[in-house]
């Protein structure tokens, strides 16, 4: 009996693609139009790896992220049908800003459909940024249900589609990111460039350009724990649509990565890395505080990644691309909230009380410990019974104190029930 080798995964369809060339055209066609950003050296994070490591801002391109620079390298392309028949595009928020810009810079129209998830903020600028010439529509609950929905407009009305990710002129204008920090960073070349990571534009765009100009880099790509798709592909060896999808992330919450971007970081020898949620929520923190920088959540991705899930040899080189700035003010008790919670510092307990006089009382005097605080007390009375649940939110002053504080709970005489960040009581409190 002949035993047949096993069938080979399916592979996307060849089509039009991207290389370094394409990439350095698209970096002509940027000039005078993007911001060359800055590169700077980061002193706590360069402590934090015990080597050097650079930031490349695209937080202060022109629409807040890199962005813009795939849309107009497309846009600038297609003027003709633009100019006929308009631009449609789906945006997570961030590619949307970069049409409207583009699309205002040259007089075209544009339709933009934005998941529901796409924060306030974005959808301001959006608006802001377009003026007259762009209609915002609102549309399902992630990215993917508004790629639908542009593409069926571009079908109806023969406007010129912008895809976020996945298309080549896409690709090969976030490439452009790649050559300005080479030339940037002039007395050296990197040991690695750590990039984030939604449908893989930039990361397909940026490796292709460095494996033929500079293979020596190791190119990194970073994406949410909750929303990893890219490492999914990869390991399947295809795009694959994640059967759950985190939507914290809002500029990387991408269900599927292209058929176009999909090969490109298969082929070019990235590495991939997820991040944690609540680290990342840390490092925005740090970001804003000790380096005055406003980083949005997939825009802290790849310095998120530091010393973490990358963890640079002493000595090395190490550019992180902090690719938006464009974080809504009103997330961040959300984002304060949940680094707490993954620094070991804040816990939620649902404590049986007896309704008596004094029960809260004896509560705080034999339970809490001197550095520790309540953040959150919610109880209501109730006759006729003789005990009332409470939800306690404590705070720490160190994440040590956790054991002491549950040894003090069990030998107090209540009932008190931990709310771990697993258990799905706990959603309903973020
Ligand atoms: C700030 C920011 N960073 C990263 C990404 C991920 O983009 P890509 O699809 O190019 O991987 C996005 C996508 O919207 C973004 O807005």
């Amino acid at each position: 009996m002949t035993v047949r080798p096993p069938e080979p995964p399916p592979q996307p369809p060849p089509g039009p693609t991207v290389d370094a060339d394409a990439v350095e055209e698209a970096a002509r066609r940027l000039r005078g139009v993007a911001v060359c950003t800055p590169l700077e050296r980061n002193e706590r994070l360069s402590r934090l790896v015990d080597g050097e490591v650079w930031l490349k801002r695209e937080d202060r391109q022109l629409v807040r992220s890199y962005k813009l620079r795939g849309a107009y390298n497309l846009i600038a392309q297609e003027q003709e049908t633009a100019g006929r028949r308009g631009v449609v595009c789906a945006s997570a928020g961030n590619h949307a800003q970069g049409v409207a810009w583009a699309c205002r810079e040259l007089g075209f129209p544009a339709r933009i459909y934005l998941p529901r998830t796409t924060p306030r903020q974005k959808r301001e600028r959006i608006a802001g940024l377009g003026g007259e010439l762009v209609t915002v529509i609102v549309t399902g609950d992630a990215y993917d249900d508004a790629q639908r929905a542009a593409l069926a407009d571009s079908a109806d009305t023969g406007a010129v589609l912008v895809p976020a990710f996945d298309d080549p002129r896409t690709v090969a204008g976030q490439g452009t990111v790649a050559p300005e920090i080479i030339e940037q960073l002039t007395d050296t070349i990197p040991d690695r460039v750590v990039v984030p990571v939604g449908g893989g534009g930039l990361l397909a765009g940026m490796a292709t350009w460095l494996r033929e100009r500079h293979p020596g880099v190791e190119m990194v790509g970073v994406e949410p724990a909750g929303a990893a798709s890219m490492t999914a592909a990869l390991t399947a060896g295809h795009p694959v649509a994640l059967p759950e999808l985190d939507g914290f992330v809002d500029g990387a919450a991408v269900r599927t990565v292209g058929s176009v971007t999909f090969p490109l970081v298969r082929d070019n020898a990235t590495r991939m890395a997820t991040v944690n949620e609540g680290r990342l929520c840390s490092e925005m923190l740090a970001l804003y505080q000790h380096d005055g920088l406003v980083a949005e959540p997939a825009g802290a991705l790849a310095t998120a990644a530091l010393n973490d899930a990358v963890r640079p040899a002493p000595g090395q080189v190490t550019v992180c691309v902090i690719s938006g700035g464009n974080n809504d003010v009103s997330r961040y008790s959300e984002i304060i909230e949940r680094s707490l919670v993954y620094e070991g510092l804040k816990h939620y307990f649902l404590v049986e009380f007896p309704q008596e006089p004094g029960a809260l009382r004896r509560f705080l005097e034999e339970v809490l410990g001197p550095d520790d605080d309540i953040a959150l007390f919610e109880y209501v009375k109730r006759n006729n019974r003789e005990t009332g649940p409470a939800l306690v939110g404590i705070e720490l002053g160190r994440a040590e104190d956790l054991s002491s504080l549950l040894d003090r709970m069990a030998a107090s005489p209540l009932t008190a029930r931990r709310i771990e960040p697993e258990d799905p009581l706990f959603r309903f409190l973020m």
